[in-house]
């Protein structure tokens, strides 16, 4: 059976993008296969990561469109040129339409550094995340995988694990377990979840 295209979505450091890649290699993602990084800037070391692994990848700005139409446009077109079949947002920070996810229904997951419905939605994101975590003194937080719909954090949870805050975390001390322990396992089980379902569509 041919393996689910798979584009992954960066803006910056892509750990989680390693994370994917590490997984493949190790013969983790048997239904995918990583085909394209598309980035949001062209200072992401994520593309640094795509390159050392022989990864194709593109860099699409949202301030080189007069619109977020025409941006979504071309980021469609890339995609179809790719024949990407399921995208992966890996800490992606460039904001995504409606009409965009409107596009490809159940084939859009994100990670997000929180246990939703906690710490999630608009404002909430990166280091944001864990900052607020800490304000409010919860003991234990973590990571979501889920599907992307319209609703910002609000599509279908698929996987989530949980993560122990510590006394005297900081949030970048906090972001760093929470990476370790939660994004990097469950994102790359995530993704080969539903690359095999789509996979199964075929
Ligand atoms: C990750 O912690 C990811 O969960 C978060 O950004 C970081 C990206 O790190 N995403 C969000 O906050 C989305 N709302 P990375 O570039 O090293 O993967």
């Amino acid at each position: 059976m041919l393996r689910t295209k798979i584009a992954v979505f960066v803006s910056g450091g892509g750990t989680n993008l390693q994370a994917l890649l590490d997984a493949q290699k190790r013969g983790e993602i048997p239904s995918g296969e990583i085909a394209l990084v598309l980035a949001s800037n062209d200072s992401a070391y994520a593309l640094t990561r795509a390159a050392d692994n022989g990864v194709k990848s593109v860099v699409v700005k949202r301030k080189e469109f007069p619109s977020q139409e025409v941006y979504e446009q071309k980021m469609k077109e890339v995609l179809e040129e790719n024949a990407i079949e399921m995208i992966v947002l890996a800490g992606f920070m460039s904001l995504l339409s409606e009409d965009f996810t409107l596009a490809y229904p159940k084939r859009i997951v994100n990670i997000h550094p929180s246990l939703i419905p906690s710490f999630c939605g608009k404002g909430f994101y990166g280091l944001h995340v864990h900052e607020a975590a800490l304000a409010y003194g919860v003991k234990v937080t973590g990571a979501t995988v889920h599907y992307v719909n319209e609703i910002p954090d609000g599509g279908e949870i698929i996987l989530q694990k949980a993560v122990d805050v510590l006394e005297g975390d900081t949030p970048e001390v906090l972001q760093r377990r929470v990476m370790e322990q939660a994004e990097w396992v469950i994102l790359p089980k995530a993704v080969e979840m539903v690359a095999q379902k789509l996979q199964k569509g075929n």
